[in-house]
């Protein structure tokens, strides 16, 4: 199951999903974090080091990798939204999946993708979307099942909604400080989608005292409100330098995570929603940009026998 944070700039985002990613690694044999930030800070916070691979510098292998055997697709690209077939190569959440045994940083149960940062050559003509590309077609062909647990740290604000990505999650967490602007960037979402209204929720975070509760409680209903998280000084000790603060600042919070993790295990995909959704996106860009700028119809042609569930087993 796939939950993804989101919220205002600064708001915890990151250190939030590095929580939640630890507490489901001591919990889980298989976690993939995935980190769509281009400003990448998610290692950092969970304090997991070696070669990261960024997958934005790797669009095309991804594309071929994901591409498998299909033909539906002719001389046509595959782009973002493009459908899978049932021909294409699927990930899964497993040690030996091809693409995330070369793409993913291991530790122990972690698993860790990152999107990417900028380069001095995407400088004034690159945009996120672009970078986010291979990281959503990925997402298009991931079979994780029930059991798995998928966990992105997305940028900040409400961008989720301008992609496929808006449908592509089980569960959003907006991580929210005792400010109207920061709750302000979670009303904006469920109005702009309120079709994921229903399984989206809140944490409320950087809280001091009952008035930032209260305050946070005037903001969001209670069913959707999964706690708080007080402000704590033992993430400035963890930034400077001192290790062991995580684990304390993580003890901390091991009720509020199991009822993340909780809330996250009792959703139910709909695949076939998935696939709908999936396949409308893919034409309206196809119409709005994609087949003008190709000179071809590409979402002309596709495999119209596939579905997730022939293939997710
Ligand atoms: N509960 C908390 N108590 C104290 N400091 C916190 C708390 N949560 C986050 N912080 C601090 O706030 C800063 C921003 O946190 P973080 O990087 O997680 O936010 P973000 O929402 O991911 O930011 P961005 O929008 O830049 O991605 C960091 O210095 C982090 O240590
Ligand atoms: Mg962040």
């Amino acid at each position: 199951m796939r939950i993804a944070y989101l919220g205002k700039g600064g708001s915890g985002k990151t250190t939030i999903s590095a929580g939640f990613i630890r507490h489901a690694a001591s919990k889980k044999p298989f976690v993939l974090a995935i980190d769509a930030d281009v400003n990448a800070h998610l290692s950092t916070a969970l304090n997991v080091n070696g070669e990261i691979k960024q997958l934005s510098n790797a669009l095309s292998q991804l594309c071929e990798h994901l591409k498998g055997k299909r033909t539906d697709l002719g001389d046509k690209p595959m782009i973002m939204t493009t459908p899978p077939s049932l021909s294409s190569t699927f990930v899964r959440c497993h040690e030996n999946d091809e693409l995330l045994k070369n793409y993913a940083l291991r530790q122990d149960s972690i698993n860790l993708l990152t999107v990417g940062k900028y380069e001095p050559t995407d400088v004034g003509s690159a945009c996120y979307h672009s970078k986010l590309s291979g990281t959503v077609s990925l997402l298009h062909h991931l079979l994780d099942g029930k059991d798995d647990i998928v966990v992105v740290d997305n940028t900040a604000g409400t961008d989720t909604v301008a992609t496929s990505l808006w449908f592509a999650y089980d569960m959003h967490v907006f991580v929210v400080e005792p400010t109207a602007k920061s709750a302000q960037v979670y009303k904006d979402f469920i109005a702009l989608a309120p079709e994921v209204a229903d399984q989206t929720f809140v944490i409320g975070n950087k809280v001091e005292g009952s008035e930032d509760e209260e305050f946070l409680r005037s903001c969001v209903s209670a069913d959707k409100l999964l706690g708080f998280v007080p402000h704590s000084r033992h993430l400035k000790r963890f930034e400077q330098g001192k290790v062991e603060a995580l684990q304390e600042f993580q003890n901390e919070q091991t009720l509020l995570f199991d009822k993340v993790l909780y809330t996250l295990l009792q959703r139910k995909r709909d695949w076939s929603l998935y696939l709908k959704r999936l396949r409308s996106t893919h034409s309206r860009l196809c119409r709005d940009w994609y087949d003008a700028y190709y000179g071809q119809k590409l979402d002309e042609g596709l495999d119209e026998a596939f579905t997730y569930e022939a293939v997710a087993g």
